[in-house]
């Protein structure tokens, strides 16, 4: 049974995913930030699909540590009944925030659980996903458009805006995939799902009043999570893997100019000073060819 861990599977993009996904009879590897909404989460899977393989890891992977303590749960858990295999990583967990907030690390929170959560759980994961020729999967945003990375302050510490913080994150997911493919493909492919506007509870939760009154107006535009869930299943079924980076309801989609190698490259080694990967994904790679 071939294995697909997913980020932020409690609710939303992330619960309709994994539901397709073990009804697809993919074993699931559910992380979420709270004990009780994965035990939920499961039991619905379950109720679904009764033969369906699930397991939880609890974890608030805006915080490294955890990130870590769960990257290395789920590798024990591959290893005892995957074959040491992951056929894909599902990096969706996010937030939206409407002020300056930081992690244990001092790291603005949009910043932290949507862009380095990922960069650091793949980083540890890298060894399963390259033994089965893996994908990695980030959802993105259309909202990655025309903005650039603040290189000289990317936590927005000098200013915060927090609509930018989060658009900023979002481009991080596209430039973090260009990144593994430039490093990995086809050994390993990544890419970037833009699940359109989705009603979900995302911007209802820890923000303020204003943000809250207008995503729940703007939510009643979206689609149900079972639209991008379609995509993500995709990109994870389709032999062989797709050659594209930026997807839009199962569809190559075209994105920002700002992806560049040379702005991914940057990008890497920021995100693995940031995370303190001294030898960075290549000591990684090593690793892994040697398993
Ligand atoms: N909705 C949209 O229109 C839209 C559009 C573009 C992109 N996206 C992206 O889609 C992704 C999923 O969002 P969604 O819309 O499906 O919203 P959602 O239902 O709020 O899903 C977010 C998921 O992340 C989890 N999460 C939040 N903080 C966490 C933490 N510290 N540690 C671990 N997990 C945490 C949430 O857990 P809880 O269940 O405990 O809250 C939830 O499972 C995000 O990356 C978002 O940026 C959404």
């Amino acid at each position: 049974m071939k294995a697909v861990a997913i980020t932020g599977a409690t609710s939303g993009i992330g619960l309709e995913t994994a539901r397709l996904l073990a009804r697809e009879g993919f074993c699931v590897l559910l992380a979420g930030r709270c004990a009780e909404r994965l035990s939920r989460a499961k039991a619905r899977i379950l109720s679904e699909s009764p033969s369906a393989r699930v397991a939880c890891f609890q974890a608030d992977l805006m915080q490294q540590r955890e990130v870590l303590r769960a990257a290395a749960e789920m590798n024990a858990y591959l290893d005892a009944h995957c074959g040491g295999r992951l056929h894909a990583l599902i990096n969706n967990a996010g937030c939206v925030r409407s002020w300056y907030m930081t992690t244990e690390e001092g790291y603005e929170q949009q910043f932290a659980l949507n862009h380095l959560s990922g960069f650091l759980l793949t980083h540890k994961l890298l060894p399963a996903l390259l033994k089965s020729n893996g994908r990695v999967i980030m959802t993105g945003s259309a909202s990655h458009k025309g903005i650039k990375i603040r290189w000289d302050d990317v936590m927005l510490r000098r200013r915060y805006n927090p609509l930018t913080a989060y658009k900023q994150s979002k481009l991080c997911n596209i430039l973090f995939a260009r990144g593994l493919n430039d490093r990995f493909a086809p050994g390993l492919r990544a890419y970037v799902v833009d699940p359109g506007l989705v009603k979900t509870d995302i911007g209802n939760k820890e923000t303020g009043a204003l943000v809250h009154f207008i995503w729940s107006l703007r939510k009643r535009g979206g689609v149900p999570p079972e639209i991008p869930a379609e995509t993500f299943a995709y990109l994870c079924l389709k032999e062989p893997p797709p050659d594209g980076l930026y997807y839009y309801r199962c569809r190559e989609k075209k994105y920002s100019k700002e992806v560049t190698r040379e702005n991914a490259d940057r990008l890497f080694a920021l995100s693995e000073r940031l995370c303190g990967l001294d030898g960075g994904f290549a000591a990684q790679d090593e690793r892994a060819g040697a398993v």
